[in-house]
């Protein structure tokens, strides 16, 4: 079975973001693994217009309305899984990533979804939230999270010397979400294939 390919959606578009703190660690962390191909899918360096389709994704499947949601939309077919770096914003998720979980469907369907979130409860909140739009696009998702509380992102923003401290308690629930994603990714990966007349 070939390596799955895993894309970390990035769902902060701010021009000054915590995000990129994470970000720059999980790079390293996911990018040294050898049971993974790892993508970023940067919604900052990617900025889809608000979806505008005259019918829903899942009824008119790929016709990219501008270049900007082909390259997106060719990034999300080339992936297994998916593993998205979430902020929380009013105890929900970003619009960005709304709109993109709007714009696509055959894309995401039939694949696995995990959750890094960052916020004062880790973002729980919102990654709670997308479990329902990743159950509608009929995604898996997957059970374990991993989190960046509140007191630690205070860590990370003011000490850099305090990070791979900070990283090491989070690393755990990476690895076991991970686990868990390759697991889904491999299994619907091969469902996938062995599935002749998909229903999209
Ligand atoms: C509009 C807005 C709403 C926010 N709402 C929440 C919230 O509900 N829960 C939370 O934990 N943090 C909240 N925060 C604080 C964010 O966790 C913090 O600003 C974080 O840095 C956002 O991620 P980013 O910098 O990568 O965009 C909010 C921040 C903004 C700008």
């Amino acid at each position: 079975m070939p390596t799955p390919a895993i894309c970390l959606i990035v769902a902060s578009t701010r021009t000054r973001r915590f995000a990129d703190i994470p970000l720059t660690w999980l790079r390293e962390e996911l990018g040294a693994r050898s049971d993974l191909s790892l993508d970023v899918l940067d919604l900052r360096e990617h900025p889809l217009p608000f979806f505008d389709g005259p019918v829903p994704p899942s009824r008119n499947q790929r016709a990219y309305a501008s270049e900007a949601e082909a390259t997106v939309g060719q990034a999300l077919d080339a992936a297994d899984g998916y593993i998205v770096l979430t902020n929380e914003y009013n105890h929900g998720y970003s619009a960005a990533l709304k709109n993109l979980f709007d714009t696509f469907f055959i894309e995401f369907r039939h694949k696995p979804i995990g959750f890094i979130g960052y916020g004062n409860v880790g973002g729980s909140r919102a990654i709670e939230q997308l479990r329902l739009v990743a159950a509608e696009l009929d995604m898996a998702s997957v059970r374990t999270s991993a989190h960046i509380f509140g007191h630690q992102m205070r860590r990370l923003r003011e000490d850099p010397t305090a990070h791979a401290e900070v990283f090491a308690e989070v690393k755990p629930r990476l690895d076991a979400t991970m686990t868990d994603l390759l697991w889904w990714a491999n299994a619907l990966a091969s469902a996938r294939d062995a599935d002749a007349t998909p229903t999209d």
